[in-house]
């Protein structure tokens, strides 16, 4: 009797759980377009399956772009409005869509977002908009407890295309989504601030629990009733033991429902010590340079300052600058030059050797530095591409090597100059000014374009100009030049050559551009991976080549790009690098609202060990201005960017792959490797690697690179515990 009872429970419980929300999972595709694909009756039988959580080139429809549908076939139980307090709204939720969608259900449009290439105004992609569309739930096309279709009409105008970002859902718009909870941890305690939106007052249960992950121990926990008053909010402060990772759960139960809205969060916890007051030379130990082409190496160096920076045995035509560590002139002779530096302070001095090849070759390492997408979007200017790089220096970024200060798309006039030259837009009233102050505080200088007519933004772009262009931004000391397929796409279409030349040839008319200049600029090939640009970029001289479409700052953007880079992992080497897109962390947002990254903590660190593993150029994409410790903490770690950095130019290799954790390997200069064991569960593992199993010896001594600290000599097998979402990051030698 008892057992029945208690079986009748978890069934009610299981049941009107499900009843709260419809999740989408597994919609039908077809490539194409079809006005029937959105009646409900409309027979989708034969179509593909699909995941709507990743671009569609990652499933089997590599370089499509165009039109497509999804379909999702759900029931929609009346039981969604009996347990809602409101019963008027329902919500669709569909994710992201690349780049314009319009949705229907059952045969009736109920949204879109962005503008089709035949709508009023023609084409404009919003690829990074979450899709929530709301209807009445008297609305007649519901069909309550039987079959709906949500068809979704995608068209994809290039790069990556499809649905993205999140499992699309459906429920009811209730009174928990008037209330947010945010969370703000530090290291050793935190606020928890519950607001209510709505002009109602809301009753209800805040609980609040602190936890020990690793050890799986609850710290603290309290519950407490509270009633948020219309349009208030309620803080709580949480304190926990410092210099530990801890997680802070908060959820709140509204009274009328029962329905809740949990927070889990993580503190900032910083891994790495702070940089030793004795000097330590950091940064690449090579540069390559062509001949005669001005040649600028800021010599990164932490340690107290004032430091003093010395070289010898430069050759004839370079000069240092003593006080700032800045290299400077040019070589006209091929060859390698080896340079002996040292830097010095009151406390002592480091040593090391720098080798300047003068050849062909530039980027002998991945690029480091920043560009302005991720954080400014179109909303770019020169004060704040200056305020990045001042705090690059005075948060001693520049010390651990970052030199790249980039602007990305939105930075000139719709109309050319009458000759045909581009001019810079009013956001810019002084390019080469803006070049000669970054060069003179040995920062590098980085602009942005696209081989179309029109930038992914609506910007001037370099069709048919593109020998002007590259005149001009040599003229202004540029550096590097990200070159961005966007609206080549109609070029492209018009000129009806799908072949492999067709995709090389913007490239090429740029390539030859490039190399007419008298200095040197990086060439960024950003093309989102068609064609498999990465058999082929070196080809171009692409010195780093996008392999992906855009990334965003959630979980699931960063591990669906970043652990799907192994097939790319021979095209790595000095001089060309697979390129999985900027960096996502410190405060982002692609426009003028900037937000702390979505990612967390482990996340992060995540993000950073995978990059440098994969021998990524390292582009920060947060406003530096703003960076907090944490942020700076990660991106500061030597012998982190030292896997980047690597002489040897060797990707890392995907060895170990489980629903649960990766491991891949990396071989360095110096004989020794760098493993990386990610956690890719949403729960703790301990993680058994064998040696044997990724092609290691018999006994290995670690060392952990995140906190800088010998772990030891392990014979056959390492274990360790790895955080959700996290990693371990070592380095094995024998
Ligand atoms: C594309 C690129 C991004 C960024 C934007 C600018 O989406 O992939 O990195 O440059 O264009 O519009």
């Amino acid at each position: 009797m008892k057992k029945t009872i208690a079986l009748l429970f978890v069934c009610i419980s299981l049941n009107s759980f499900a009843q709260d929300k419809i999740v989408l999972s597994s919609p039908k595709f077809i490539t194409g377009d079809n006005s029937q694909y959105k009646e409900l009756s409309f027979n989708d039988a034969s179509w593909a399956s699909i995941k709507p959580t990743i671009v569609w080139e990652e499933q089997g429809y590599p370089d499509y772009d165009g039109y497509a549908w999804y379909r999702f076939h759900f029931i929609l139980p009346s039981s969604l409005k009996t347990h809602s307090y409101w019963k008027d709204t329902l919500r669709i939720a569909a994710g992201k869509v690349d780049d314009v969608d319009e949705t229907f259900l059952n045969g009736v449009k109920i949204g879109q977002t962005g503008t089709l290439p035949t709508d009023p105004g023609g084409y404009n992609g919003k690829y990074d908009v979450l899709r929530e569309y709301h209807i009445s739930t008297n609305d007649k096309s519901l069909m309550w407890d039987k079959d709906n279709v949500l068809a979704i009409r995608v068209y994809d105008g290039g790069g990556g295309g499809g649905m993205f970002g999140g499992t699309p859902f459906i429920n009811m718009m209730d009174i928990i989504d008037g209330i947010t909870i945010n969370t703000v941890t530090n290291n050793g305690g935190g606020k928890i601030t519950v607001t209510n939106q709505l002009r109602q007052a809301v009753p209800g249960t805040l609980k609040i629990q602190v936890r020990d992950g690793e050890k799986d121990k609850v710290i603290n926990s309290s519950e407490q009733k509270i009633i948020l008053s219309p349009i208030q909010s309620i803080t709580k402060n949480i304190s926990f033991p410092q210099g530990k990772r801890i997680e802070v759960i908060a959820s709140f139960t509204e009274k009328n429902t029962g329905k809740t809205k949990s927070v889990r969060n993580v503190n900032a916890y910083i891994l790495t010590p702070l940089p030793s007051l004795t000097p330590k030379i950091n940064g690449a130990k090579v540069a390559g340079v062509r001949p005669s082409s001005p040649f600028l190496y800021k010599i990164a160096a932490t340690g107290q300052k004032p430091l003093q920076y010395a070289a010898t045995g430069l050759p004839a035509g370079l000069q240092l600058n003593a006080a700032t560590g800045v290299i400077s002139g040019s070589l006209s002779a091929e060859g390698n030059y080896v340079i002996h530096l040292a830097v010095s302070n009151s406390l002592g001095k480091d040593e090391r050797a720098l080798t300047i090849k003068v050849g062909s070759l530039l980027a002998l390492t991945p690029p480091m530095g920043w560009n302005s997408w991720n954080c400014w979007g179109l909303s770019v200017n020169a004060e704040k591409v200056k305020s990045s790089a001042q705090a690059l220096i005075d948060k001693g970024l520049i010390d651990h090597g970052w030199a790249y200060m980039n602007i990305d798309d939105g930075w000139d006039q719709p109309a050319r100059a009458a000759d045909g030259t581009i001019v810079p837009n009013t956001k810019f009233p002084d390019m080469k000014g803006l070049g000669d102050w970054l060069h003179a505080r040995g920062l590098k200088f980085g602009i942005y374009s696209s081989p179309g007519t029109t930038t992914c933004g609506g910007y001037t772009a370099s069709y048919q100009h593109e020998m002007q262009d590259a005149t001009s931004y040599a003229s202004w000391g540029i550096d590097y030049l990200k070159y961005d397929w966007c609206s080549y796409g109609d070029v492209y279409k018009k000129e009806g050559d799908t072949s492999l030349a067709a995709y090389m040839k913007p490239y090429q008319v740029m390539q030859k551009a490039l190399n007419a200049q008298p200095r040197d600029i990086h060439f960024s090939l950003c093309q989102y991976g068609m064609k498999d640009v990465w058999k082929w970029g070196a080809q171009v001289d692409g010195n780093t080549w996008r392999t992906t479409g855009d990334i965003t700052d959630t979980w699931e953007s960063l591990s669906s790009i970043g652990f799907s880079q192994n097939v790319q992992y021979p095209y790595a080497q000095p001089g060309h690098w697979n390129d999985p897109d900027m960096l996502i962390v410190g405060q982002v947002g692609w426009g003028d609202q900037l937000h702390n990254t979505r990612l967390t903590p482990d996340e992060q660190y995540t993000h950073i060990s995978l990059w440098c593993m994969l021998s990524s150029p390292l582009l920060i994409g947060c406003d530096i201005s703003n960076m907090d410790d944490f942020t700076v903490n990660l991106l500061s770690n030597d012998e982190v960017i030292a896997l980047d950095q690597d002489v040897l130019g060797k990707q890392a290799q995907q060895k170990i792959k489980n629903s649960n954790y990766q491991v891949w390997v990396k071989e360095l200069e110096d004989g020794s490797k760098a493993v990386g064991i990610f956690n890719l569960s949403d729960d703790y593992q301990t993680v058994s690697v064998n040696w044997q199993d990724i092609g290691l010896g018999n006994t290995e001594k670690v060392r952990d690179l995140w906190r800088q600290k010998d772990l030891g000599a392990f014979n056959n097998t390492f274990k360790t515990k790895v955080t959700p979402h996290g990693v371990i990051l070592i380095k094995v030698m024998q």
